[in-house]
C-alpha cells in the first residue's frame, strides 16, 4: 500500500514537471490523480477496509501526498499563468515608433485646379466674380448679344432646348448683359463669369458638349483694344510660362466687333502639327473682342460715353495645354490612375 502510494505520488510529480506543457494539461492530471474519481481519491475512499492501526498512517502518507501535489499543481499553475501573460505581451507590442497608417486624401478635379489658377490670377487685377444660370433664356444666350431669331451665327452653337425660349447656355457670353442690366447705366465693370455650358458638339480630343468657360467683360470710359490685347497676353503668359507662342486672328462674333480668337502654340507637338492642334502647330483657347455698340445699347450702357472688350477662355482647353494632356475625354472618364496624376 505505502509503495503504490509512492508510485502514484512519483509519478504524479514527475508529470506534473515534465508532461505539462499548459493549463489544460495541468488540469487533466489535477482530475487524474485528485479529482473525485482520481487514483489517490480512490485510495482514500479504500481506506474503510483497512485495519485500524494501518489507518491512521496510510492515511498520513495520502494526505502528504496529497498536499505536496496540491503545492507542485499550484505552482506550476502560477508558472504556467505568468509564461501565458508573457506570450500575451510580447505577442501583442505596439511597436509606437512605427509610421502610421497613410489615409488616401482625395484632392481637386484638374478643371478645378486649373478654373482656381485662372480665377486667382483675374482676381488680383481686380476682376470680380459673377456668376449665370446654366439654364438660360434665349434672351440672354443670344438676342441681347446681337443674335437675333434668324441669325446664321447661331448655327455654330446649337444647343439643348428645353423650349422654344429656354436652352441650356452655350456660352458664359449671356453673363456680359445680366451683369450690365444689373448695374447703373454706364457704370464700370470689370468682371469674370466662370461656368459649364453646352453645345451639340462632337466628342473628340478637343471637344466636348459640355464643357467650361470663363467669360471676361471690362467696360469703361476710354477702354481700347490695346486693353484687350494687354490684359489677355499678362493674363496667358501667367497661366503658361512666358515663352508659350500667343497668336491673335481675325475673327467673328456678332457681340463683338472687331473680334478675335487667340491660339496657343501647341504644347504637344511646339508647332510641328499633332493630333490636338490638326496639324496646324496652334491650339484656340478663347475669343474676344471690344463689346459691339449695340450690346451695350440693348443693356442701358450709352457706346458714345463708354466703351469695353470681352472675352471667352475654353478651361479644358488650357488645362489640357498646361498639364500636357493630349485628349480632352480624360478629364470626364474619372479614371483614377489619371485624376491621382494632379
Ligand atoms: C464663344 O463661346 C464666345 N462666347 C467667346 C467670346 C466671348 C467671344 C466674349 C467674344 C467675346 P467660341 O465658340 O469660340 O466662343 O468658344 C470659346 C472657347 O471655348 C474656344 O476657344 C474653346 O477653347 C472652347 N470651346 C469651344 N467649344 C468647345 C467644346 N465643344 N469643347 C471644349 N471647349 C470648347
Ligand atoms: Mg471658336
Amino acid at each position: 500500500m505505502k509503495e503504490k502510494i509512492e508510485k502514484l505520488r512519483q509519478d504524479a510529480a514527475e508529470a506534473i514537471k515534465e508532461k505539462v506543457a499548459n493549463l489544460t494539461d495541468l488540469n487533466d492530471i489535477r482530475v487524474k490523480y485528485l479529482g473525485k474519481k482520481g487514483e489517490l481519491t480512490a485510495i482514500l475512499r479504500g481506506m474503510s477496509q483497512l485495519g485500524a492501526e494501518d489507518r491512521p498512517k496510510i492515511g498520513k502518507i495520502v494526505n502528504e501526498a496529497r498536499a505536496q501535489l496540491e503545492a507542485l499543481i499550484t505552482e506550476k499553475n502560477e508558472q504556467l499563468k505568468a509564461r501565458e501573460l508573457a506570450d500575451k505581451l510580447s505577442s501583442e507590442r505596439i511597436d509606437v515608433t512605427l509610421p502610421g497608417r497613410q489615409f488616401r486624401v482625395g484632392h481637386l478635379h484638374p478643371l478645378t485646379l486649373t478654373m482656381g489658377r485662372i480665377k486667382n490670377i483675374f482676381l488680383n487685377m481686380g476682376f470680380s466674380i459673377e456668376e449665370g444660370p446654366e439654364i438660360e433664356t434665349d434672351y440672354f444666350n443670344f438676342e441681347a448679344l446681337n443674335l437675333p431669331k434668324d441669325h446664321p451665327a447661331r448655327d455654330m452653337q446649337d444647343s439643348f432646348y428645353i423650349t422654344e425660349e429656354i436652352l441650356m447656355r452655350t456660352q458664359t457670353s449671356p453673363v456680359q448683359a445680366r451683369t450690365m442690366q444689373s448695374r447703373e447705366p454706364n457704370s464700370p465693370i470689370r468682371m469674370i463669369a466662370p461656368g459649364r455650358v453646352y453645345r451639340r458638339d462632337d466628342y473628340d480630343a478637343t471637344h466636348s458638349p459640355m464643357f467650361t468657360q470663363v467669360e471676361g467683360l471690362v467696360i469703361d470710359k476710354g477702354i481700347s483694344f490695346a486693353d484687350l490685347k494687354g490684359t489677355l497676353e499678362v493674363a496667358l503668359r501667367q497661366i503658361f510660362d512666358e515663352k508659350v507662342g500667343v497668336r491673335f486672328r481675325p475673327s467673328f462674333f456678332p457681340f463683338t466687333e472687331p473680334s478675335t480668337e487667340v491660339d496657343i502654340s501647341c504644347v504637344m507637338c511646339h508647332g510641328a502639327g499633332c493630333r490636338v492642334c490638326k496639324g496646324t502647330g496652334w491650339l484656340e483657347i478663347l475669343g474676344a473682342g471690344m463689346v459691339h455698340p449695340h450690346v451695350l445699347e440693348m443693356s442701358g450702357y450709352d457706346p458714345a460715353k463708354v466703351s469695353g472688350f470681352a472675352f471667352g477662355l475654353g478651361v479644358e482647353r488650357i488645362a489640357m495645354l498646361s498639364y500636357g494632356i493630349d485628349d480632352l475625354r480624360l478629364f470626364y472618364d474619372n479614371d483614377v490612375r489619371f485624376l491621382r496624376q494632379f
